[in-house]
């Protein structure tokens, strides 16, 4: 079986955006390719260093929202990075072998740099935090990197910092190959993409009333004022919504707005109950895991341990091929 690896970052209870992404294909992972999931909270510190007290909150929350959307620790590895002390010491060890150059023109580091003004992020971990990525990759010898679009130059450079390994010290690491995550065109309540930063989510763990809610905050086409007037659903997020939660009704839903024959008030509660269809099970779910308080610990402590047993295989490799004991 192929190996897998993804993570994600502890930042914050995950949202509509994240399930029809990146979730939805961990799933489907899980039964095709040996999974390792892992909420990567040293990569967090790299950008929150100065507010770690968030970071370890989120991580509970993290495994709760994976296991309620259906990831199944009888499938997946789910671990915690920093609970892997072996993801430090080969990110060490890959940091003698990376160009600092190639880390310099890496546009996810410039780019950051540019937008978070309001943190310091002229720091060498910061700086780093593509080889600890890669670092993540290579200690589990992963086949496959389910990834967005913005990741896919870290990728890249895990595969040069392969590369430059096998070079230096003989062919040990496979060049891991991305799965590129399908974004479906969901934005937030207000039109902008979907974020926690920008108040416009729906969580995944928002009680039904408040999906309600929010659907009916959500932003239509500002020139449909009244319910017969002639709507431009290109131009309204509920039609957005339509669109992945109300497939078999979409094509109707745009004929019969554009005709003024659909109001907004209907239209939005039509969304709100199609959305709660979704969400059931997964609150379900939820309620099942809050019921037992120690079944998230559980999970964690085994799936640290299978991920620590895996990357010490690795590791032992590494020493031997840089002549470390
Ligand atoms: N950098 C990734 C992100 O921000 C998170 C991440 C850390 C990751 N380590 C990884 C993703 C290894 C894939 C593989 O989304």
């Amino acid at each position: 079986m192929q190996i897998v690896l993804s993570g994600m970052r502890p930042t914050g209870k995950l949202h509509l955006g994240h399930l029809e992404g990146v979730l939805k294909s961990y799933v489907e992972m899980q039964d095709k390719y040996k999974a390792f999931y892992m909420v990567a909270d040293w990569h967090a510190l790299t950008t929150n260093y100065e507010k770690p007290e968030d970071v370890s909150e989120n991580i509970k929350d993290m495994y709760k929202d994976w296991l309620s959307v259906g990831i199944d620790p009888l499938k997946a590895t789910m671990f915690v990075q920093s609970s892997v002390k072996g993801h430090a010491e080969l990110y060490l060890l890959l940091g003698m072998l990376t160009p600092v150059p190639w880390l310099e023109r890496n546009p996810t580091y410039k780019e950051m740099k540019k937008e978070l003004k309001d943190r310091d992020l002229s720091t060498y971990g910061f700086m780093g935090y593509p080889v600890l990525q890669a670092a993540d990759i290579l200690i589990y010898n992963a086949d496959k990197v389910p990834i967005g679009e913005d990741q896919r130059p870290h990728l890249e450079l895990a595969r040069e910092i392969a590369r430059r390994f096998n070079y230096l010290y003989g062919k040990f690491f496979k060049e891991p190959q991305e799965i590129l995550t399908e974004m479906p065109k969901l934005p937030g309540i207000d039109g902008r993409k979907m974020s926690k930063s920008y108040n416009n989510a729906i969580f995944l763990s928002d009680p039904a009333d408040v999906v309600t809610e929010k659907v009916r905050q959500m932003f239509t086409d500002p020139k449909k004022i009244r319910k017969n007037d002639k709507g431009h659903p290109d131009n309204c997020v509920v039609c957005a919504f339509h669109k992945v939660y109300n497939t078999a009704s979409h094509q109707m839903i745009i004929e019969e707005c554009k005709k003024g024959l659909r109001g907004c008030v209907d239209c939005k509660m039509e969304l709100a109950r199609k959305l709660n269809e979704r969400l059931e099970p997964i609150r379900q779910k939820r309620a099942e895991i809050e019921k037992k308080p120690d079944y998230i610990m559980d999970v964690m402590n085994k799936g640290n341990k299978d991920a620590l047993d895996a990357a010490e295989a690795t590791m032992r490799e590494v020493r031997k091929l840089m002549k470390l004991i």
